[in-house]
């Protein structure tokens, strides 16, 4: 069946578009909202506003750059959930319109589904079924995948998201946001076992990530009473320190979780994945445990429609569609 769809992204701070045609990603055009660096993290009110302004040129540009003309789409895609409403409500008002509009259905996509799918943009694509270590800004969940539109959480966090962590230890250390790259990147010259921070092991695959932020808090007063310039002397070694205490924290029970199911096809997703650390020990853990692991482009990692354009392709081959009267869903679930 030839598809032409048009896929839009709009859950957080950034807007993006893409085009896909049977398949095959043509264009996938992401505009990133800087205003929100200078207030130290995502201002919901303003994300809408800077969604409302960029939703048409990024669409625009996704259809030249695919060049396509609108006339010919199939179909039309759009992140339902979960995500902040404002935010949601442009994408899908701007998709429900241009569906409406052009005459042609609507697919609706879960965005956490869409990080996962986003391992089938490119080769090598994991094998059915697989384990995926969600890890976002807002997610932190361990999936099981049986099938494109058949997935199943076995643990999540209970509290803060992974990536959350990784921003509030940066935003505590004076780095700006968004802090995970930047920690990331001071991370790559330290030495992760200088200081020790906890790993909180919580029951079944289930994570929590909120004390993480009062120990480095402490760790942080502490040392600069005695030593006012303490962090600045230390930061790569304290970098590496907190992503260490981070990453092992996600693989212990994603270990737990590929030998109690007996799998061995693993993958990452989400914006965390773009982790060097992360990246690196899975690589390692796949040496060890016999792991076929499967890490998306960095392109792929953080939000983008191309992720939300291949869902929608394997709901549309499906023949998934979504009445009219879609609206956002912020705490939209997985669906099975
Ligand atoms: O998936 P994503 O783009 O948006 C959400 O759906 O939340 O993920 C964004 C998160 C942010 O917390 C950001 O700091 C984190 O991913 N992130 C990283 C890295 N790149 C992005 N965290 C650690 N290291 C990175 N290299
Ligand atoms: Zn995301």
């Amino acid at each position: 069946m030839n598809s032409i769809i048009l896929a839009i992204e709009s859950s957080c701070d950034d807007t993006s578009a893409a085009v896909i045609i049977d398949g095959k990603i043509r264009a996938n055009i992401v505009a990133t909202q800087a205003i929100h660096e200078k207030y130290g993290g995502v201002v919901p009110e303003l994300a809408s506003r800077a969604h409302e302004q960029n939703i048409i040129p990024v669409v625009s540009q996704a259809l030249h750059t695919a060049n396509i003309t609108k006339s010919e789409l199939n179909a039309v895609a759009f992140t339902r959930g979960p995500g902040l409403l404002g935010a949601l409500l442009v994408g899908c008002s701007f998709a429900k319109s241009f569906a409406l509009g052009l005459g042609i259905p609507l697919i609706e996509v879960n965005h956490m589904q869409a990080h996962i799918l986003a391992h089938f943009i490119d080769d090598p694509k994991p094998k059915f079924p697989f384990l995926c270590l969600t890890v976002s800004g807002g997610h932190t969940q361990i999936v099981l995948v049986k099938n494109y539109l058949e997935m199943q959480v076995l643990g999540q966090t209970t509290d803060d998201a992974v990536g959350e962590a990784f921003d509030k230890s940066a935003k505590l250390l004076g780095l700006p946001y968004p802090g995970g790259p930047l920690l990331d990147k001071m991370a790559q010259t330290g030495n992760p076992d200088k200081y020790s921070f906890p790993i909180v092991i919580m029951p079944g695959y289930d994570y929590s990530f909120s004390g993480i932020k009062t120990a480095i808090l402490n760790f942080v007063n502490k040392n600069t009473q005695a030593q006012p310039n303490f962090i600045a002397e230390n930061l790569p070694d304290i970098c590496a320190s907190i992503q260490k205490a981070l990453i092992q924290t996600l693989m212990k029970k994603l270990v737990s979780a590929a030998q109690e199911t007996g799998i061995k096809e693993i993958g990452i997703a989400g914006g965390v994945s773009a982790n060097s650390g992360l990246r690196q020990t899975i690589q390692d853990y796949a040496e060890k445990y016999h792991w076929n692991t499967y890490l998306p482009a960095f392109e792929y990692c953080t939000d983008n429609a191309a992720m939300i354009a291949i869902t929608a392709h394997y709901k549309y081959m499906a023949g998934r569609f979504t009445n009219q009267y879609a609206s956002p869903d912020p705490r939209m679930k997985i669906a099975l």
